[in-house]
């Protein structure tokens, strides 16, 4: 193996500290692309068979060895392309640092992702769920994705509209692999109306002894909220949210809320659906800071967020999240979907 050039490749590599939850796995080959030009080159010489794309591995749960490639880009460049008098086109390569991208737009006067601050994870993997937090989703600020087709065995530039986000989804979430995302250009504005409606953020800045707050005070008050909330994956392994908050009809929660009137309840695209707090329905399930004997629990300081304790494996996650999800169909009749890739099982 060499690990310089425009790219390397490893045989039988551990994947541990290549996801959050810091399980044991092996990935057959491990691919590490530089250079995006020559992806296909690369793509030749780990021959056929599937392909897995990993980032920083903070949404996936590896619950046996991934057969075939994984894939890891390592290009981390970020520029302008183009300057304009309201916005900025800006590119980062897909093995950027997601946070690092907010941390350097903000400080060249740019704003829109000051909400997104702190998100673990890769640019190359925003699009995938388009990630989001406090009131803002990265699909309104992307601009186009620019990506291999492994179908079509070509470059493809997607724009915005192809994409189709939504919560938690797009496009790329219902082709798996079919797009290999070499990097990610946003819009973003020069001056933007901040968005502090969010519950905490508020507090936060008052808190901070910010009145007149700017894009990076917002940012700031972000990742405070969610130093205190979230468990950190290096001292603690986790993938964040571990299920989706659920989109129920409006009439179904409408029911809930008769029993339930302190489920936290919010408003969809659709004025015909709601989503409900999968957090808050866990929690009144009791699983909130449980720990099983195979070292997989539920954060105490969220219960959405499950944990590995140390010596869990991504399967004993699994039946925990699958014992999880059936207590909360058994007791409110709501059914819940994971939100990170599961590798190696099927929900
Ligand atoms: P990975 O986990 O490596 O991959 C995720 C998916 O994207 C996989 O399907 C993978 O195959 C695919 N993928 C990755 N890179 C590429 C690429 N270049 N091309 C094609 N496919 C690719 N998410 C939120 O939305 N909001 C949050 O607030 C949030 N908070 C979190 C907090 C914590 C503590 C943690 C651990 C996670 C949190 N997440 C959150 C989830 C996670 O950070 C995001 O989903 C992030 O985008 C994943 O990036 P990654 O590089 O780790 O992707
Ligand atoms: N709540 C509980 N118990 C808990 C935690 C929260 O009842 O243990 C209740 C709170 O009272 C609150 C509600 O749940 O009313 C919502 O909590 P929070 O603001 O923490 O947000 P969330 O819905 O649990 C979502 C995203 C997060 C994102 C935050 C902030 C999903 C699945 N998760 O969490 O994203 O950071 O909002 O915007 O949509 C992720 O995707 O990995 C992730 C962390």
């Amino acid at each position: 193996m060499t690990s310089t050039g425009p790219w390397w490749l490893a045989e039988n590599a551990s994947l541990q500290a290549l996801n959050t939850f810091h399980v044991t796995a092996h990935a057959p080959r491990l691919l590490h692309v530089a250079d995006p030009e020559a992806l296909p080159e690369a793509l030749a010489a780990a021959g056929d068979g599937p392909l897995l794309v990993l980032g920083s591995g903070s949404n996936v749960l590896l619950a046996a060895d991934p057969e075939g490639s994984v894939l890891c880009f390592e290009n981390r460049d970020i520029g302008i392309l183009e300057h304009r008098t309201d916005h900025a086109i800006v590119r980062a390569g897909a093995g950027t640092s997601w946070h690092e991208l907010v941390t350097w737009s903000l400080g060249e006067g740019l704003s829109g992702l000051e909400n997104l601050a702190l998100i673990p994870g890769t640019v190359g993997a925003a699009p995938i769920q388009n990630i989001g937090a406090y009131g803002a989703q990265v699909g309104e600020f992307i601009h186009l994705v620019e990506a291999w087709d492994t179908q079509a065995r070509g470059w493809v530039r997607l724009e915005r509209d192809a994409c189709r986000f939504g919560y938690r989804d797009s496009l790329f979430k219902h082709e798996p692999d079919r797009y290999l995302i070499t990097a990610v250009q946003l819009r973003l504005p020069l001056l933007h109306e901040l968005r502090l409606g969010y519950a905490g953020i508020g507090e936060e800045l008052q808190r901070m002894g910010v009145e007149l707050p700017v894009a990076a005070d917002v940012a700031n008050a972000v990742i405070a909220i969610r130093r205190r909330k979230l468990p950190d994956p290096d001292v603690l392994g986790n993938a964040g949210s571990f299920f989706k908050n659920p989109q129920l009809p409006a009439a179904q929660v409408e029911a809930l809320l008769q029993e339930h009137p302190a489920l936290p309840v919010f408003a969809t695209d659709d004025p015909g659906q709601r989503k409900v707090s999968a957090a808050w329905l866990i929690e009144a399930c009791g699983w909130k800071g449980h720990r099983a004997p195979s070292d997989a629990g539920v954060a105490p300081s969220h219960a959405l967020v499950l944990v590995n304790h140390g010596q869990a494996s991504g399967a004993d996650l699994l039946d925990l999240a699958r014992r999880i999800s059936a207590s909360v169909q058994e007791r409110f009749g709501v059914p819940l979907e994971p939100e990170p890739r599961l590798v190696g099982a099927r929900w």
